[in-house]
């Protein structure tokens, strides 16, 4: 059995992770939210008091930090993490977070880790030009702010206290962290197809991802 990684990069609330399950379940191979790796470790520094914008101390810190994965849950220091992963305190803190080398270096060798077992499918910003740029498959998903907007604010698992205004801004504003940082910036790998999906069903983005797959 071939083992193949394919990679879905995009803005926040693009649809990465409803794609990438989705399409994890229709091929029978495994699945890893990138991103809830960089929330889970933006939850623990706020557990345990760190200063969020002090670098030096973050880098000790993760130090402490023992993350796995396993059927599909994030685990830290033995503590299981779902709900709060997406608090709204993690959702504004995490892309500063993702911008520490040390934070990004520790978090991209646990993914290649996990990448080497099994066919997979990752989700992230830097999958497609960092962490496996020998992926066979790459995919680039984007779509209009204001789409991405309404998508969250429909979407249980976020737990926002936001206006649908104030949920636009803050989208834009992640979008303009993530692809300015120094490191790993998010940006489209250049074999990447893009998928634009403000105007698609979730089955329609899945039907476009599974015929370029199938190669018809
Ligand atoms: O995908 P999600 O919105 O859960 O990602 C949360 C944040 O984690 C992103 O805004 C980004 O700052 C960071 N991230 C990253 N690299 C990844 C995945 C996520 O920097 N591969």
């Amino acid at each position: 059995k071939k083992v193949f990684r394919i990679a879905i990069d995009g803005p926040s609330a693009s649809g990465k992770s409803t794609i990438s399950k989705y399409l994890s379940e229709i091929l029978a191979i495994d699945y890893l939210d990138t991103g809830a790796m960089y929330r889970a470790i933006t939850f623990y520094l706020l557990e345990n008091g760190y200063s969020l914008t002090d670098e030096n101390e973050i880098e000790k810190g993760i130090k402490k930090i023992i993350l796995k994965y396993d059927n599909n849950n994030i685990i830290i220091n033995n503590k299981i993490l779902k709900d709060e992963l997406r608090t709204e305190v993690v959702t504004k803190n995490v892309s500063l977070i993702s911008s520490y080398s040390s934070v990004r270096s520790k978090l991209v060798n646990i993914q290649r880790e996990i990448a080497k077992k099994n066919s997979i499918i990752l989700d992230g910003r830097d999958i497609g030009t960092v962490v496996l740029p020998n992926a066979e498959y790459k995919f680039f998903l984007v779509a209009d702010p204001e789409v991405r907007a309404r998508r969250r604010l429909k979407d249980k698992n976020s737990r926002l206290n936001m206006t649908f205004d104030e949920i636009v801004e803050d989208i834009k504003r992640r979008d303009y962290l993530d692809s300015t940082r120094a490191i790993s910036p998010l940006k489209k790998a250049e074999d990447a197809i893009v998928i634009d999906s403000s105007k698609l069903t979730i089955n329609e983005v899945v039907e476009n991802i599974l015929k370029s797959i199938r190669g018809i």
